[in-house]
């Protein structure tokens, strides 16, 4: 795997590929790799004949900057895994290549940055959609994947490539949890023992949802209230929102009757854990 730090070295490097007839498959990260990471590459492998990686801690969508600060990653041991995955190009550049001196563009995508997410962390989706743009830009990729995990953040990039006429493919990369049914995260290892554990009451209430859904229970604040149950009990937890919403614009519903998932941030022992399941 061959790493690049700037980008004129990575769009060389991609103009031989795709020269030579070769589909690029693009894969961004912030680093700290675990499975989920690691499952959205396989998953690409499907769509593309080489396969890029980004590292790169955006500072532009933390909207406290402590949480900048704290954010830690490993670049030797993340490039072993990305290595040992098979990816053929890595691009890590640093801050200064991604936001040279005197950038000033900012990329908003609307409506869908508003709720959840973009009321809680203000500026945070601009600083995705402006990240994810100059990488793009970079990679040149023909098709990209990001991870339903962070659900509304996957609608917003595929909200921003229609939008911006972006020749780019977008993928939906499957949740990927824990056997026990923890979402998988950066953040799980923040987690003391009894947070690890109390934290599965998270996914015990959106598997119960489900089920209830697939039973007949079509109102959005009965599943919610499911979910709210199962973890408004546990010692240390808070409830960021717990919300049945239309896939597509992410408005709360009344009633199911569209494609609908059920999201939701619990913080347990200060670490905000976000997890969601479809309703289907
Ligand atoms: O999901 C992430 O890791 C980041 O938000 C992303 C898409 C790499 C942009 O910095």
């Amino acid at each position: 795997m061959k790493t690049c730090t700037t980008i004129r070295e990575i769009r060389a490097e991609i103009k031989a590929h795709k020269a030579a007839g070769r589909r690029v498959g693009f894969v961004p990260t912030m680093g700290a790799l675990h499975e989920g990471h690691l499952s959205l590459a396989r998953t690409l492998r499907q769509y593309s004949d080489i396969r890029v990686c980004s590292i790169f801690v955006n500072p532009t969508q933390f909207n406290d900057p402590k949480d900048y600060e704290a954010y830690i990653i490993n670049l030797d041991r993340d490039k072993e895994l990305l290595e040992h995955e098979g990816v053929d190009l890595l691009f890590a550049p640093h801050v200064s290549e991604m936001y040279p001196q005197g950038y000033q563009t900012t990329v908003t995508v609307n409506e869908i940055s508003k709720p959840f997410e973009g009321a809680l962390r203000p500026g945070h989706f601009a600083g995705v959609a402006t990240v994810v743009t100059v990488l793009f830009n970079a990679v040149s990729p023909d098709v990209a994947i990001f991870g339903e995990k962070d659900f509304q953040q996957l609608r917003l990039i595929e909200q921003m490539v229609r939008d911006l006429q972006m020749d780019i493919e977008i993928v939906r990369g499957s949740l990927v949890r824990d056997s026990d049914g923890l979402a998988l995260s950066s953040r799980n290892v923040r987690l003391s023992p009894e947070g690890r554990r109390n934290s599965l009451a998270i996914s015990r209430g959106l598997f119960a949802a489900q089920a209830a859904f697939r039973k007949g229970e079509i109102s959005g604040a009965k599943l919610e209230e499911i979910v709210t149950s199962s973890v408004q009990d546990v010692s240390g937890a808070t409830i960021d929102y717990i919300a049945v919403v239309r896939e597509d614009t992410l408005e709360r519903v009344g009633d199911v009757t569209d494609p609908c998932r059920i999201l939701v941030v619990v913080k347990i022992d200060g670490v905000r854990l976000l997890d969601n399941i479809a309703l289907d």
